[in-house]
């Protein structure tokens, strides 16, 4: 029976860029991120009886999956859970531009790991999951929570789950769309120039785990005016320590968008920027702020188009 699994991607409010040395995936940062409602991955498995090979489409593209790389190593990792031979055959469907910096290999990961567990009967807790998720992409294993989440490596073991916020924030994330096509090099690609080459890597290592323990105690206090200039701060940073290596995914665009958003402030309006490993600029405000923010985006040069967001479910089946 095919089993239907749904997703969403997340937006990391403090980011995770940069890897630990050796196998596994791990981040070498803290990250913390909002589950986003209204952008959505829907995959759906079969178990493929008889097969020697995995099959994987992407918007109806057939996607690589060998043995060794992301997506073949997260089947493999699922099959030695499970104890089982199978191989799957998974279709997935992003209803927002896929491969472009709006996080959809982290609601892809989550919605194929959570469908194949499903499909294998896997007796699992979504922390295991999350972690087969990372193996993939790691900040997929931040989408399997809903509302708030959070990817903490430790010494010998990495955390990840919900993290508690105050009660009555009232987050929203508008996506300025500035492109429609793919990104011109991947956040993974991305990461391994930027720690070999980039001057300001080490800065940035040094300096993540505090604006992450800042957020999330921002969040926890329901600190609206303290948690915006963070968002700003760990993303500014990790795009400083990109461009000091030559990964420069602004756009004039995304410039054009972060000028929107300053003069919004100005004009007393709750709107940060964040961005990602692509020219979009993903806009965190306050539900009552919505309507002004969109109007002011939809009004900037080059902003092709705006989604609106609200904090959303965790990776699940469909019922
Ligand atoms: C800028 O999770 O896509 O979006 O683990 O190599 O697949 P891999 O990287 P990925 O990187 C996400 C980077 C980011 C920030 C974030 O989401 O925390």
């Amino acid at each position: 029976m095919t089993v239907v699994a749904i997703a969403h991607p997340n937006i990391a409010l403090a980011k995770y860029w940069g890897k630990r040395p050796g196998a596994g995936n791990i981040p070498a940062v803290p990250s913390l991120s909002v589950t986003l409602a209204g952008l959505t991955t829907r995959t759906e498995v079969d178990l493929l009886p008889g097969t020697a090979e995995d099959r994987l489409t992407i918007n109806g593209r057939t996607i690589s999956c060998e043995p060794g790389g992301k997506t073949g190593n997260v089947f493999q990792e699922l099959r030695e859970l499970a104890k089982s031979e199978a191989r799957f055959d998974v279709r997935s469907t992003n209803d927002f531009p896929t491969a472009s910096g709006l996080a959809s290999s982290a609601s892809g990961f989550a919605a194929l790991v959570v469908g194949c567990a499903a499909a294998l009967g896997l007796d699992a807790s979504t922390e295991q999951l999350a972690l087969v998720g990372m193996r993939g992409s790691a900040s997929a294993a931040r989408s399997f929570f809903p509302d708030f989440a959070e990817l903490v490596p430790g010494d010998d073991t990495v955390r990840v789950g919900p993290v508690p916020v105050a009660a009555g924030v009232d987050l929203r994330v508008v996506v300025a769309v500035t492109d429609e096509g793919p990104k011109a090099l991947s956040s993974s690609e991305g990461m391994k120039l930027v720690a070999r080459t980039s001057m300001f890597h080490e800065a940035w290592l040094a300096g993540a785990p505090r604006i992450y323990a800042a957020v999330r105690e921002a969040l926890g206090a329901g600190d609206f005016e303290r948690l915006g200039p963070l968002v700003e701060e760990s993303a500014l940073a990790m795009h400083a320590s990109c461009i000091a290596a030559g990964v420069v995914y602004f756009q004039p665009a995304t410039l054009a968008a972060y000028a929107t958003v300053r003069r919004l402030r100005d004009q007393g309006i709750s709107a940060w920027a964040t961005m990602d490993a692509g020219p979009h600029v993903k806009v965190v405000t306050r539900a009552g702020d919505v309507v002004a923010v969109v109007a002011a985006l939809e009004a900037t040069p080059g902003v092709l188009r705006t989604l609106v967001a609200a904090p959303g479910l965790g990776a699940r089946v469909e019922a």
